[in-house]
């Protein structure tokens, strides 16, 4: 009988250069398959998320808080699959478990690494697969955005920042306005997505676009991108604002406009605005507090699972690593693999 051998993504090289699409140091191999071990189980993955800071994990060092990938093993990322060969009583087979070890047809995981999906929440398993809780953490308890603000979000079609900006909505801001890359994702932030407005950083001047939407200054500023977003945001901050400094998508990818934005720091102490940079730990508390505000501001209809579906096999997925960095997608952009 022909064993199965499930296939996986390595990383066959690190990345030396921005410029490098990821899908040059990737490639999908066949592996032995693995059994699991008591406690474990075996999942064959049905959807695999893709992220931009995976990019950044396949260079020699990063200065992202979690492990670089290693060369000549799999790498991981966040996935959702089907429990089928079970060695752990708490995980009978066909339970749905999310985990992140993807970006491999089978994971073999302990407890701990695979958290069943809840049944009846969400259309499908794969609104798990979402960046919210860096998004919440940062707009609730970095910006604390509340009732009345003016808030924008740079990278506001992305994963984390369209789960940001419909977050600091469903809070109560007054305003909420989303800076993305070309005119039909900046149609999709105002009319599926729900925001006051959205400013194209390809072709609109933003200084002019700050002062015409938020004549007396944004009270807050979540941000994914950095260099001249950050700068421009500093313009027309107001006085106390608060920043949430959450990525530097413009230093993270070759061709943009470099992460280092220069602070104008008279005009940050003139105004006081705060300055937070964060790091999400993934906590079980902020997973928690993300989860129960996801389901609730979903079945209310305040909140929308903005995200790409693409059809499989895994080296749909490597692409969608190069497009996704490329900004060719919107959302959480997540891979389904024929089940
Ligand atoms: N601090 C934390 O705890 C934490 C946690 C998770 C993620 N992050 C960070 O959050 C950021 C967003 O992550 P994500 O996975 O949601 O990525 P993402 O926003 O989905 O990234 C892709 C988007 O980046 C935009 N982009 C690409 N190049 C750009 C450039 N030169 N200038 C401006 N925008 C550019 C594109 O959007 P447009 O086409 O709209 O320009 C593209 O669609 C990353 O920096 C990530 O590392 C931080």
């Amino acid at each position: 009988m022909t064993v199965h051998e499930p296939s996986a993504v390595v990383l066959r090289a690190h990345r030396t250069d921005l410029t490098q699409p990821p899908s040059e140091v990737l490639e999908v191999v066949t592996l032995p398959p693995q059994e699991p071990d008591a406690g474990q189980v075996r999942v064959r993955n049905l959807f695999q998320q893709v992220i931009a800071a995976s990019g950044d994990l396949m260079f020699a060092t990063s200065q992202i808080p979690v492990p670089v990938f290693r060369v000549g093993e799999p790498i991981s990322g966040p996935a959702i699959g089907t429990v089928v060969e079970s060695r752990a009583g708490d995980m009978p087979v066909g339970t749905v478990v999310l985990h992140m070890s993807g970006w491999r047809e089978e994971s073999v995981l302990g407890r701990g690494e695979a958290f069943p999906v809840p049944d009846g929440v969400f259309p499908g398993p794969e609104y798990l697969l979402n960046q919210g809780v860096p998004a919440y953490h940062g707009i609730v308890d970095i910006a604390e955005v509340g009732e009345g603000d003016v808030v924008l979000v740079s990278g506001a079609a992305g994963g984390v920042g369209s789960m940001a900006a419909q977050i600091a909505k469903a809070r109560g801001a007054a305003t909420v306005i989303g800076i993305a890359g070309g005119p039909e994702k900046c149609r999709y932030l105002v009319d599926e997505l729900g925001l006051d407005a959205a400013i194209d950083h390809r072709s609109d001047d933003l200084d002019e676009r700050l002062t015409a939407l938020a004549p007396g200054g944004i009270t807050a500023f979540f941000d994914t991108i950095g260099g001249s977003q950050f700068e421009a945001a500093l313009r027309h901050a107001a006085p106390r604002a608060r920043f949430a400094l959450c990525g530097t998508l413009a230093g993270q990818i070759g061709g943009g406009d470099g992460g280092h934005p220069r602070l104008d720091l008279m005009t940050a102490i003139a105004r006081e605005v705060r300055i937070r940079p964060f790091s999400t730990r993934h906590t079980p508390e902020q997973i928690e507090a993300w989860n129960t505000h996801y389901a609730r501001w979903y079945a209310e209809g305040r909140i929308r699972f903005a995200r790409t579906l693409l059809e499989g096999p895994l080296q749909r997925a490597v692409a969608a690593q190069d497009e996704l960095l490329a900004g060719a997608h919107r959302g959480n952009v997540i891979v389904r693999f024929a089940g």
